[in-house]
């Protein structure tokens, strides 16, 4: 059997795409959450790129020991150095330098003729090997560059020491007979190609970053880069759980290879990136989609009861999304609740129980059937909640066509006392946005505002999703509720939240 290296890029490109929007903390709990499903590689981030993302691989590195980490760089001594600086106390570090490639990006980019881009490749790589083995090293654009001048890049800095070659397809641009033709012939003229691992990382532009990644496996690849749900530049990367699933379930056609990856942390961990960058999963994404196991016609819905290989392909079981039989109610007890939550995959405190058992009741009450994702949304909402420093104590709103929108708000502050103020506004938002904004004094610019229904039915939760703006940085926030206004001032709450803590942080620096 042929081991694929799985490496996980959603730490750095699918962050990169949403804008930034995940502190250490929260990338730290998702690169373990990469762990347990049992990925080979995490690109952690960027280091020179910000100080949050310095700290985000230095304390990934420091605090994970069963994959590398990786820090990219581009062909530049300081980001080089950075990244080492970033990975040097870390269990398996790696570093990931990367230079344009194609003429475009080559003359545009980096106004540099191809040789000079072969100097300062192999220099960075030279610079990088003083401090480490494992150097991985992408000519950006590959599948847009001249082969000629690709081999020779290849084989230069595997001279100067790059132990993985990663052939990104940057701009989604190749299909998959040429991607793996792509591949071999890298295999074929770049003569020293035998001492690296050949990886690809593709891009969804045209919707075949998938396809793409299992064609270049045939022309030789051994590492895929990849992330969770999909998220990247653009229309993103390549999905690992779409990888994975593919050589699982068609195991007949990729007989010789092989994951590491443990199937069923697909779907919590797929839940958490979600919940953590505010990136909605579309319902209809293959694997993780929340109609991805779902059947509408009556014929499906028919073959699937008498047996589900009718119109599945998968099992739900094995990518980790509980049998869903046991309907949660008002008349659900302690016993029940505990048991669902350790089939969702959550192992609670007593105390964290207690907190979110109540708040069950409470949502029971108000709903008839409490879902998966209701309780999901509990979970999250709680954990959100002990991080904010400002508390949502109490929310009154009046509004209709012919009253003026009104919003009374009580905030518990850090100290423990409480606050409140009201406010008019266009509409119940704006009113409760204005009052909360009366209360923690920070400017921002709202730049993105949705609410989702979390199930079916007129009772459902409503999920908000905000981001907000404040000196150029990006804040996510999200709340959850029954009623949506209630919901959206959560969410509000919650990205002002972040957005003191990361002033507070900043400040510290200083
Ligand atoms: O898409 C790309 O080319 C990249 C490189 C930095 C590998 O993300
Ligand atoms: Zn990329």
């Amino acid at each position: 059997m042929e081991k694929i290296i799985i490496f996980d890029t959603t730490l750095r490109d699918g962050e990169q795409a949403v804008g930034g929007s995940l502190n250490v903390k929260e990338k730290l709990e998702i690169a373990r959450a990469l762990v347990s499903l049992g990925v080979n590689v995490i690109e952690a981030g960027f280091p020179i790129t910000s100080k949050g993302d310095f700290e985000a691989v230095k304390a990934i590195g420091e605090g994970i020991k069963d994959a590398t980490v990786c820090g990219l760089a581009r062909a530049a001594e300081k980001d080089v150095d950075r990244a080492w600086e970033a990975l040097k106390c870390a269990h398996d570090p790696r570093i990931h330098v990367f230079v344009p490639a194609s003429d475009i990006q080559m003359h545009y980019q980096m106004n540099k003729t191809p040789e000079e881009v072969l100097e300062v490749a192999k220099a960075a790589v030279g610079h990088a090997k003083k401090f480490i083995s494992d150097i991985e090293f992408s000519p950006m654009d590959a599948t847009r560059a001249d082969k000629q001048f690709l081999y020779r890049l290849i084989e230069a800095v595997i001279e100067a020491g790059a132990t993985t070659i990663n052939i990104p397809d940057t701009v989604g641009y190749a299909v998959p007979t040429e991607f793996a033709e792509l591949i071999g012939d890298i295999r074929k003229y770049v003569p020293n190609i035998d001492k690296a691992v050949i990886s690809v990382h593709c891009h969804n532009d045209l919707g075949m970053g998938v396809a793409n990644s299992l064609a270049a496996l045939r022309g030789g690849a051994r590492q895929i880069e990849c992330t969770v749900n999909g998220i990247g530049e653009r229309a993103g990367n390549a999905s690992l759980e779409e990888i994975v699933m593919a050589l699982k379930v068609r195991k007949d056609k990729f007989a010789e290879f092989e994951t590491t990856i443990n199937t069923e942390q697909i779907y919590p961990v797929s839940r958490l990136v979600s919940e953590l960058t505010g990136f909605a999963i579309p319902s209809n994404k293959a694997i993780v989609g929340a109609n991805a196991f779902s059947h509408q016609s009556g014929i499906h819905q028919d073959g699937v009861i008498k047996m589900p290989a009718t119109f599945e392909v998968i099992d739900p079981k094995d990518v980790g999304i509980p049998s869903s039989n046991l309907v949660m109610g008002k008349l659900s007890g302690r016993h029940a609740f505990k048991e669902r939550l350790s089939e969702l995959g959550y192992s609670l405190s007593e105390t964290d129980f207690e907190s979110v058992f109540t708040a069950f009741k409470a949502i029971a009450d108000r709903k008839k059937e409490v879902e998966d994702r209701d309780i999901e949304s509990l979970i999250a909402e709680y954990q959100r909640n002990l991080n904010n420093e400002y508390k949502l104590e109490r929310i009154q709103v009046s509004c209709g066509d012919r009253g003026i929108p009104t919003a009374s708000i009580v905030l518990t502050y850090p100290d423990g006392t409480s606050h409140a103020e009201a406010t008019i506004g266009e509409g119940p938002i704006d009113a409760v946005y204005k009052a909360i904004n009366k209360l923690v004094d920070v400017p921002n610019t709202l730049t993105e505002f949705s609410v989702n229904s979390l199930t079916h039915g007129i009772d459902a939760m409503g999920s908000v999703l905000i981001r907000i703006e404040s000196d150029g940085i990006v804040f996510t926030g999200r709340g959850a509720d029954v009623d949506i206004i209630v919901a959206s001032a959560k969410a509000y709450l919650n990205a002002l939240n972040r957005l003191v803590a990361s002033r507070k942080t900043i400040d510290e620096e200083r």
